[in-house]
């Protein structure tokens, strides 16, 4: 199983949301010796090894891009909530695959949630749970059915079960967005969105669903994908334009690590050295560690 479907799986409930937004950093294993590791019974080898897996799985590297998206992202955010008649701005991260995209999304989202939820509280005046952030993406072809029911999905709505033959598409979008209000949800995040083909017809109808969401609701979207510029997505404002005003897109820069500027080289030597201090690795034995020091005497 890859990682990221490990990840995207439980985050596709709000309660798996949820328990990402809880979750606190894991623990350091402790540090064994190479020789320690070895003389480990075969059961307490594997949850050892499972145990600095998962930590290294956790680390988030703090790294400057991921600071400045988080603060780009935070602006946006707060301005898009101070006035319900401003235009509101979407943002956007078009960058290549493995640059950190779903991680700057899903951390920024995390901050988020948690502001909101100390801000405002667990739940809504009626009761509601207060959900600030609801997260989706797409994959393989994209209709307005599979993003209203990977939203019912999210939010657990019954809409997702018992989905009336009646119901038009409309009302599916409209039950889908009051779900949203309902939870006084802020923020969509919305991954992978180069799978969305804006020039199909069911494409055109759920970038269509997504700028009437964005119109209608207080709700601020900020997308992540790959090679947009060249997808139709991003072109004029296509997506999320409506017809009076061409919306405003923040974009969020997110580039490779470079070594040939010499801001880069200080960057990418930094996140060398963080990754080094966080890696639980089997330490080398004393004896051997002394024995390296008497030859190198000789
Ligand atoms: N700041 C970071 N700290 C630690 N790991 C990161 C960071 N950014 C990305 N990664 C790791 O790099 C890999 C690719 O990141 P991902 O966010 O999935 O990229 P993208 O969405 O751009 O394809 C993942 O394994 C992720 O955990
Ligand atoms: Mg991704």
């Amino acid at each position: 199983m890859s990682l990221t479907l490990e990840r995207q799986q439980p985050l596709s409930t709000y309660e798996g949301w949820q328990t990402f937004v809880d979750a606190r950093p894991l623990p350091e294993p402790e540090p064994l010796t190479k020789r320690q590791i070895r003389s480990l019974d075969d059961r307490a080898r594997d949850e050892y090894d499972s145990a600095r897996r998962a930590f290294h799985r956790d680390t988030l590297v703090r790294t400057d891009q991921l600071r400045d998206a988080n603060d780009q992202l935070l602006d946006l955010l707060e301005s898009n909530m101070q006035g319900v008649d401003r235009v509101k701005g979407a943002g956007v991260i078009d960058a290549p695959p493995g640059l950190g995209k779903s991680t700057t999304l899903n951390q920024f989202g995390r901050e988020f949630h948690r502001r909101q939820v100390a801000r405002y509280g667990e739940t809504m005046e009626d009761g509601a749970l207060h959900i600030p952030v609801c997260r989706v993406w797409f994959a393989g072809r994209m209709t307005t059915k599979s993003l209203n029911g990977m939203i019912f999905d999210y939010y657990a709505h019954p809409a997702g079960r018992f989905r009336r033959r009646s119901a038009t598409e409309h009302n599916l979008a409209a039950t889908a967005a009051e779900a949203a209000v309902r939870h006084g949800t802020r923020l969509f995040i919305v991954d992978d969105i180069h799978f969305l083909k804006p020039r199909t017809n069911d494409g055109g109808q759920v970038a269509n669903q997504l700028k009437w969401l964005a119109n209608e609701y207080p709700v601020t979207f900020v997308f992540a994908g790959v090679d947009l510029n060249n997808s139709g997505i991003l072109e004029e404002g296509r997506l999320l334009e409506t017809a009076q005003t061409a919306r405003r897109w923040t974009r969020i820069p997110m580039s490779p690590f470079t070594v040939l500027t010499e801001e880069g080289d200080a960057e990418w030597k930094k996140l060398v050295k963080t990754v080094e201090s966080r890696l639980v690795l089997g330490r080398v034995d004393q004896e051997v560690q002394a024995q390296g020091r008497r030859v190198s005497m000789v």
